[in-house]
């Protein structure tokens, strides 16, 4: 039989999602559940000084109306650890939106007309917004050892970076920004919290439970044996459902306090100020290069918004140049500006989505300054270790990435000038990008089992976020036990199932994927060894080595059983095996990575400065490919959100701090119309030194480079250089 690992198939949980069978989590309904409306902040700094609830408790319906003044229990991570969000614990306030209430009635409706009556008094102070301003008062982030805030490498004898820039033949010395955005995935952040005998039941949507449950453990008080999550189906997080946020904690706090389940649901409002965000940046980049175009000095030094109310810092966008290309001297550089806005997190290729922005450009720049096609500068760059490293990349096929990418998309064809191309008030231009993100890998333990009737079920407490992990589950499973998918079941999202990790980073295929090979080797020996053990098995007594599994027959010299004959007689209802596979020490041995090139052709109207993109290409390299459909869909789904970034996305604030689009009305991104035909193409080296399965990461890919590209190809059509994003009307006239 042959193995439908590879080939593309359809999600196995798809019909349940267009048909509305799935249940998401704001879909659960429990007797006697109460709703839970929450109270946000109208000022970005400052202190409550009063909140009228008197109203509000008066209101028909309400059930419980909680405040700083009458706060729910919750207890917050200690200073500066990351954990579940704490609100109401604090009068407070730290930016626009911020939950500072929560209103519980036995309808939504009622819960939202007595939140709408709450009066709220502060002693506002100014706040601070804008990470431009802020940059004179930037620090550096709190070092981690893998990631220091400054990273430097220098030739011998080179006594400084800027000693090297100086005494390059060609430099670009450019400022790139990026701006803040928002996740902003369909499925709005919801929890329903019930609890019973001091124990917590939460449906809730998380990329892991290995997160979720230890930080609501803490916030709630109880061990972490007291909580279980279910999540089987999320839909979309990438970053935006990392933490745990207010909508979990008030839900669990006020189902305890009211002894009753409780839903809170955001609205999209909230999401967008209750939730997180991608920290905008502010990039300066030096490159150097000899009049052949090697690069002689890199620098990169970048600021990011961290907000003042959650203990985080993106792991950044210099890091993109610490290993992207070849040189001598590089310097690398983060810092932080604490800021009065929503918090931030990680968001679709943290670091690598803005860092590629500014240093893709930054290589497009130095090309037209050198009169070298950007291929062939990156080429000549092409990085065979990281500067001042000595490790070999486990596996790394970028070359061929720009050679089938250049050869697809036609770039031989390309004029040399920029504004040579136009179709009447169109200008024409192409351009590309190299993309890149590591190839993460967490320990993982699946379970699978063979069951009576005659399927396999694999299951870990993983999430699909929307990606396709439940299929990816399923195929792997299919694969190495050797069934037809049909015959395979999938289960995930649930924090009793075996601990599987999370899901971010990219890293879930590479994750779980080893972790279902061993488990079936775990599995498949008991079944092997009940079918020689038990007095009722057709195989009874035949010796062990003598019988093998193979595409679910139990096979000795003389027999061959189908397994659920085996359990069938021997009255097994399943038979199961559970096994844990984590990274070992290749990870100091190798580099690794995912890479990758973009192509884009845009059309920008030369009266109005519309941008239109018409062509988009993607040649990706990450290892092996289990379900060539879904993969498609992720690397383009990244490529859309590159578009989004180049020419869509932003959030702004106003003076006051409140976010100025902070609502799907007003926060743009691309429609269909937007966005034209995409080319996906895999070049597919199972890298099986990260890891037996030999996939490696899909997820963020396709995001990395593809605003730059955008923004290489809007250069090429109109001479116009735009290094803020998102490119405007106005930048183009
Ligand atoms: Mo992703 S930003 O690693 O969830």
């Amino acid at each position: 039989m042959s193995s439908p690992l590879g080939t593309p198939v359809d999600r196995v949980d798809g019909l349940a999602k267009v048909t509305g069978a799935a249940k998401y989590s704001a879909d659960r309904s429990l007797d006697g559940l109460a709703f839970g409306y929450l109270v946000t902040s109208t000022a970005a700094n400052g202190t409550i000084t009063a909140m009228d609830v008197a109203a509000a408790r008066r209101s028909p319906g309400v059930l419980g109306v909680y405040t700083p003044f009458d706060p729910l229990r919750i207890i917050g991570p200690a200073t500066n650890r990351s954990g579940a969000d704490a609100p109401l614990q604090t009068k407070d306030v730290h930016h626009y939106g911020e939950p500072i209430g929560l209103v519980v009635a036995e309808t939504f409706e009622q819960a939202r007309a007595a939140a709408n009556t709450i009066r709220v008094s502060y002693d506002v102070r100014p706040p601070a917004t804008s990470l431009r301003d802020g940059i004179p008062t930037a620090v550096e982030p709190p070092m981690r050892d893998d990631e220091p805030a400054v990273v430097t490498v220098l030739r011998p004898g080179v006594p400084s970076i800027e000693a090297a820039l100086d005494s390059s033949e060609v430099v670009v010395r450019e400022t790139y920004t990026t701006p803040t955005q928002n996740h902003m995935a369909m499925e709005p952040h919801s929890a329903v919290a019930s609890w019973k005998a001091g124990a917590l039941t939460i449906y809730t949507a998380n990329q892991g439970s290995s997160i979720l449950v230890p930080q609501l453990a803490t916030a709630m008080g109880v061990p972490a044996d007291k909580i279980h999550a279910i999540f089987p189906f999320t839909g979309g997080a990438f970053g935006g459902k990392f933490n745990t946020y207010a909508h979990i904690t008030l839900a669990a706090a006020a189902a305890r306090e009211l002894n009753r389940p409780v839903k809170v649901v955001f609205t999209r409002e909230q999401v967008f100020s209750a939730t997180s965000t991608r920290p905008d940046t502010v990039q300066n980049i030096a490159l150097g290069a000899r009049a052949d175009g090697t690069l002689t000095a890199l620098r990169h030094d970048a600021w990011g918004t961290a907000s003042i109310s959650r203990p985080f810092v993106e792991l950044s966008s210099h890091r993109t140049s610490r290993r992207w290309y070849a040189t001598q001297n590089l310097e690398i550089s983060q810092r932080v500006v604490p800021l009065n806005v929503p918090g931030t997190s990680i968001m679709r290729a943290p670091g690598e989505a803005t860092g590629s922005f500014a240093l893709e450009s930054a290589m497009d720049e130095l090309a037209w300054k050198l009169g070298m096609d950007p291929i062939q500068l990156r080429m000549k760059n092409y990085a065979a270790t990281i500067p001042g490293g000595n490790l070999p990349w486990s596996s790394k096929h970028l070359d061929e990435c720009y050679r089938i990418g250049a050869r697809e998309f036609g770039w031989d064809r390309r004029p040399r000038e920029p504004r040579a191309t136009r179709d009447g008030n169109w200008l024409v231009g192409t351009g590309m990008a190299t993309a890149a993100y590591p190839a993460f890998r967490y320990p993982a333990t699946m379970k699978v089992a063979y069951l009576w009737d005659g399927t396999a079920e694999v299951s870990g407490s993983t999430s699909d976020l929307g990606t396709g992990m439940t299929t990816v589950l399923a195929l792997v499973g299919a694969d190495r036990v050797g069934l037809p998918l049909r015959r395979v079941r999938a289960r995930l999202g649930d924090s009793r199932l075996s601990q599987a990790g999370f899901v971010g980073g990219s890293c879930g295929t590479a994750s779980v994927g080893p972790a279902i090979m061993a488990a079936v080797q775990a599995a498949t020996r008991q079944l092997l060894t009940l079918a020689v053990t038990h007095a009722d098995s057709p195989l009874h007594g035949t010796p062990i080595e003598d019988v093998r599994y193979e595409s679910g027959q139990v096979r000795s010299r003389r027999r061959t059983v189908p397994f659920e004959a085996v359990l069938r007689a021997t009255g097994s209802p399943r038979i199961e095996g559970e096994a844990s596979a984590a990274p070992g020490n290749e990870t100091r041995q190798y580099e690794m990575d995912c890479f990758g090139a973009t192509f884009c052709e845009v059309r920008v109207h030369e009266l109005t400065g519309e941008v239109r993109v018409s062509r988009m290409l993607g040649v990706m390299d990450a290892g092996r490919i289990v379900n060539p459909k879904t993969a498609r869909n992720q690397i383009i789904g990244g490529m859309v959100w590159g578009v989004s970034a180049a020419l869509h996305e932003g959030l702004h604030y106003e003076e006051s701090g409140r976010l100025a689009n902070g609502t799907l009305a007003d926060y743009l991104v691309p429609v269909n119309a937007d966005i034209p035909d995409v080319d996906v193409h895999f070049v597919e080296y199972p890298d099986l030194i990260h890891n037996p399965l030999g996939a490696k990461g899909i997820g963020e890919l396709g995001i990395v480079g593809m605003a730059a590209s955008v923004a290489n190809a809007v250069y090429h059509a109109t001479g116009k250089r735009v290094r803020d994003l998102p490119i405007t009307l106005e930048q183009l006239l």
